[in-house]
């Protein structure tokens, strides 16, 4: 049978991006003897323009039928105007939550022909800047209770702004709140999720929270040591967040697992894309119990730079590496395309988030076609 994999180009550089990826895997297919169908379906902005909404139910159920599925990007300023439950970025967090994707791969790695792209200097991420961000990615503030209530005025929810606002006398006023909140059980699946991956890696895990201050976090904390005890041979340290994003611009090259919640991995691999010289750069896989995965790059849909053939496709690339490794246990040929890749790069193209003197400028869909003629089995 076929593998089917479910492809959601989106918005803005979206539907570039993919476009410069699918070549790629078809070439990995080619060289290896596969068979990749895909099905292209709509979420986000594009799916609000068409079905009024950002994820369509035959969207869901064909994710749910597919082997993997791709994402490129959505969003875009079209869509600012409509409240949290409509907006394009539901799609991403529905299929998420919808998925039981709970734990979000980030790695970021300095390639060393990109070491001079980073605003960092070139000795501190250079030979040797290799870290996995493991984002817990169903639980924590994104998924709690929120709302906004106006105080004094009864609601359904008045109860909990009451709750929320404690002893605090408020004047009047417009009140919104947003509930951080982890169970043992999500921290716990998570935990062994980064210390799995470790033990593959550096051995060495450092959990991010802000035990100094949350309730969750001292629990998040307690938890990771818990799940630590099965692992003896893996270095486990904990960071406060504040000081994790200190730490990362000033010695990137001490970290190896990051293990973090939904919030902070959020924040901090956006501050890890950028020690790598570009947020086109990272891929991520988002991964539940089975082996069906979400991959789609940590970047926005840059709605800016949309149709001019500028966008930077190798995270999506590099996502579509990872679906092969994760969700199709393709090993040999992810090896294949993340070669390709570093070729690539060692040929001296670059997409413009990326040029520097003295290298070759090259658009989305020319980067994509070089990058599928230097896979090889
Ligand atoms: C990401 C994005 C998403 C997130 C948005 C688009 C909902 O920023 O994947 O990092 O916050 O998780
Ligand atoms: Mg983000």
């Amino acid at each position: 049978m076929d593998t089917k994999i479910a492809v959601i180009k989106g918005d803005g550089i979206g539907p570039e991006i993919v476009d410069a990826t699918t070549p790629v895997l078809d070439a990995a297919a080619k060289a290896f003897g596969h068979r990749f169908r895909y099905e292209y379906l709509q979420a986000g902005g594009a799916a609000i323009d068409q079905d009024g909404e950002p994820l369509p139910k035959k969207t869901l159920k064909k994710c749910k039928d597919a082997d993997a599925i791709l994402l490129g990007a959505v969003g875009g300023p079209k869509w600012d105007s409509l409240s949290g439950d409509k907006r394009p970025e539901m799609a991403i967090l529905r299929l998420r939550e919808e998925l039981g994707l709970f734990a979000n791969l980030r790695p970021a790695i300095v390639y060393d022909e990109l070491a001079f792209a980073s605003p960092l200097r070139p000795e501190i991420v250079s030979g040797g800047v290799n870290i996995l961000i493991v984002r817990e990615l169903t639980g924590g503030i994104y998924f709690g209770q929120r709302g906004t209530e106006v105080i004094g005025e009864s609601s359904a929810f008045s109860k909990i702004v009451d709750h929320l606002k404690g002893e605090k006398t408020l004047p009047p006023g417009r009140f919104a709140y947003d509930v951080e909140q982890y169970s043992e059980f999500e921290i716990s699946r998570i935990a062994k999720v980064a210390f799995e991956m470790a033990m593959k890696r550096g051995r060495h895990v450092t959990s991010v929270d802000k035990a100094n201050v949350l309730d969750s976090s001292r629990l998040w904390r307690s938890v990771v040591e818990e799940v630590r005890a099965g692992y003896p041979e893996v270095k486990l340290e904990h960071l406060y967040v504040d000081n994790a994003a200190q730490q990362l611009i000033m010695d990137p090259k001490q970290f190896d697992v990051i293990l973090t919640s939904n919030l902070f991995g959020d924040i901090l691999s956006d501050e890890a894309s950028q020690i790598t010289g570009s947020i086109g750069m990272l891929p991520s896989a988002s991964l539940g119990e089975g082996s069906r995965g979400l991959y789609e790059p940590i970047h926005g849909s840059a709605p800016q730079y949309a149709g001019r053939d500028w966008a930077n496709p190798i995270a999506t690339i590099l996502s579509a590496a990872m679906l092969l490794r994760y969700s199709l246990d393709l090993a040999a040929e992810a090896d294949a395309v993340e070669k390709a890749v570093g070729d690539y790069l060692r040929g001296g193209y670059r997409t413009a988030d990326i040029l520097t003197e003295g290298k070759i400028p090259i658009g989305t869909a020319e980067c994509g076609k070089r990058i599928a003629g230097l896979v090889q089995k």
